[in-house]
């Protein structure tokens, strides 16, 4: 029976499963993210992690991790994660696909009009006492999205239903980039592959969905803003440093695009003051694609479902 760790909280019916099944399961149980030297203590004695994508799982980590034979990455991306260290030191990795595809891409949306709209300046408006009726030109006009041109970098699953969303419910002619061209989304959704550059200059609206790698670190920087309409609004939902923070914010201070819909940021949890200033059309959450119930508590089984294989000697459902 073995020693399991788990850095965050997680709901504890799915960990039940592993006690049910005879391990022991420490669990972290306070909010915000475990401290370097916590993890490097826990994990010299654990044989299963589960973890998150914020907890830096690098050489250290495993060179400490004598017994480790698992580590459960509760999230989709797993950049956070040394995979050549684990590889060599025979530990599998897992991650979490598929059911977040679907709520990730609602939240793409959710930004796009938030941003598009202004809806989160409309709201603090109200809230203000400052609403005192409609008129023609109210404080609020924004920027349309229907019928519009939706730019997808990075046509995966995610980039897929948000591509999908585009242009079954609103009209939106799809453009995108990728390593791959999609044939799915070219035929299901008359998606055009363009080159990088195209893509930003035709698109209304660039939505970020590509993983993090040495090739899309800050993939976004002044001379791709330089490139976007004035009019445009950027979304990344997808990892903070594939966006150069900085010229984001240069970008939106000197109108060389119209706003953001920002969810991830370079230096998670922190972010640039500069953005946080900015309210015309920007909407900053905190992390929060995959944030329902149901798909985090899917997560949460797919984590333990790995755990489970891999203790049990099997081959794990989702390694990566
Ligand atoms: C969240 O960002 C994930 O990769 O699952």
């Amino acid at each position: 029976m073995a020693k399991v760790y788990v850095t965050c909280r997680v709901f504890p019916e799915e960990l039940e499963r592993l006690r049910a099944a005879g391990h022991t399961v420490e669990m972290r149980d306070a909010p915000g993210l475990i401290t370097r030297e916590k993890l490097l203590g826990k994990v010299s004695e654990a044989e299963a992690l589960i973890c998150l994508l914020s907890d830096h799982i690098d050489a250290e980590v495993i060179e400490k991790a004598g017994k480790l034979r698992i580590v459960a990455n509760l999230a989709v991306g797993y950049e956070n994660v040394d995979l050549a260290a684990a590889q060599a030191a025979g530990i599998v990795v897992t991650n979490t696909p598929g059911v977040l595809t679907e709520t990730t891409a609602d939240l793409t949306f959710a930004l796009l009009l938030a941003a598009a709209r202004r809806v989160v300046e409309a709201d603090a408006f109200v809230r203000s006492g400052a609403f005192y009726g409609w008129e023609l030109l109210q404080p609020h006009l924004g920027l349309e999205v229907h019928g519009k041109t939706l730019g997808i970098v990075g046509m995966g699953r995610i980039g897929t239903a948000v591509a999908r969303r585009g242009r079954l419910g609103f009209g939106m002619d799809v453009i995108y980039h990728d390593s791959h061209q999609s044939k799915p989304a070219e035929t299901e959704l008359q998606a055009k592959y363009v080159s990088f550059e195209t893509l930003l200059e035709k698109s209304d609206f660039v939505c970020v969905h590509t993983p993090l790698t040495r090739e899309t670190r800050h993939l976004f920087d002044r001379q791709a803003f330089l490139r976007m309409k004035k009019t445009a609004i950027l979304v990344n939902v997808a990892r903070g440093p594939v966006v150069d923070e900085k010229a984001l914010v240069w970008a939106l201070e000197t109108g060389q695009i119209a706003g953001a819909g920002i969810d991830v940021y370079e230096e998670e949890p922190k972010v640039n003051p500069g953005l946080l200033k900015l309210q015309e059309h920007v909407v900053l959450v905190p992390h929060i694609g995959s944030a329902t119930f149901v798909t985090r508590r899917a997560m949460a089984r797919i984590a333990v479902d790995n755990v489970l294989a891999v203790l049990a000697g099997e081959a794990p459902l989702n390694p990566v």
